[in-house]
């Protein structure tokens, strides 16, 4: 992926730039859209990513209505802007920072970006410490964002303070500014279920400038497993039969875990079973093998039953 990424400060602002370099490659394409179908373009973005049923097809209903707003606009038809701000609801590590970094991709490339830069923020780059600054400070996040995707994490951060606490003060501005550059930029606010329900009773007109809320359900363990195929294919590694079996029994006991972490448990267990992988290899000297190289064991996995 050609992105680079700018981090500054301590609060964390991350930018990443996606380059139109994609969007070329999608107009180059276009005429493939007569020949395969429209749809195809966009499982083939998905492809890396598990379940996601409903927000797959919800893409597609987008790129649908975009494709035939142009076709009517060709023939002289009025054409009907898309607003395509987001609520994103789930438990942690079930996708929500990663697929909303997809999105500014592919609606770039879809041409319902003009940038494709995607911003990531969160309370503090937001809410000020005195009067004018909150406004001030999100009118700027939302500059920078014009063309693409301001994701705000954990927004229901913004209404903790209560009534006088300035972050009340960064949720009008959000709402004002949402109206003023509507098909400008695209906010996605996400959140844990819970907390997000409650943080869009605080501003009345909150919950209805977001055309598109997506539940991000937990994965289930069949859908673990897969995420963790994924994520080892990628890197080149396999799992022998019985690291498999093994894996699955751990992913259908760590489920019911509190504050249990999904794909991000997923992740972190697969990066753990790769060094655990490197440390038997050089330990036992094995690894002129391709096969010792490629395979994770039972004991790599660090959980035999
Ligand atoms: N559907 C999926 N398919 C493949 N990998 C996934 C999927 N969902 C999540 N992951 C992986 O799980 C990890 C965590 O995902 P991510 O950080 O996007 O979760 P999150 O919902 O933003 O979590 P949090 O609420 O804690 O911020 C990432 O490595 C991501 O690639
Ligand atoms: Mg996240």
């Amino acid at each position: 992926m050609d992105t680079s990424l700018i981090a500054n400060k301590k609060n964390q602002i991350n930018i990443v730039l996606n380059e139109n370099k994609h969007r070329r490659s999608y107009v180059q394409s276009s005429e493939h859209r007569f020949r395969t179908h429209p749809f195809t373009h966009i499982d083939q973005k998905f492809t890396s990513f598990i379940g996601l049923t409903k927000l797959k097809k919800m893409v597609k209903q987008i790129y649908a209505a975009h494709v035939i707003n142009q076709k009517r606009q060709d023939i002289g038809l009025m054409k009907t802007d898309q607003v395509l701000h987001m609520l994103f609801k789930g438990n942690p590590g079930t996708g929500k920072t990663t697929v909303a970094r997809k999105l500014a991709q592919i609606y770039l490339e879809l041409g319902l970006l003009e940038k494709g830069q995607f911003i990531e923020a969160e309370r503090a780059d937001l809410v000020g410490e005195y009067i004018g600054q909150t406004a001030q400070k999100t009118r700027n996040l939302i500059q920078k964002s014009l063309g693409g995707v301001l994701f705000i994490d954990e927004a229901y951060s913004l209404g903790r303070g209560g009534d006088k606490d300035f972050g009340k003060e960064a949720i009008d501005t959000l709402v004002k500014q949402m109206e003023d550059h509507q098909n400008e930029f695209v906010l996605i606010l996400a959140g844990y279920p819970r907390e997000m329900e409650r943080f869009l009773l605080l501003n009345p007109g909150l919950k209805s400038r977001f055309p598109f809320v997506i539940d991000f359900e937990d994965y289930s363990t069949e859908e673990l497993f897969k995420i963790a195929q994924t994520q080892l294919a990628k890197r080149e590694y396999r799992l022998t039969t019985d690291a498999e079996d093994v894996l699955k029994a751990a992913i259908r006991k760590q489920r019911g875990c509190e504050n249990f972490s999904n794909g991000r448990y997923i992740r972190n267990l697969i990066e753990k079973a790769i060094r655990m992988q490197a440390v038997r290899l050089l330990a036992t000297e094995t690894y002129d093998n391709p096969e010792n190289l490629m395979y994770i064991t039972v004991d790599d996995l660090n959980m035999r039953m």
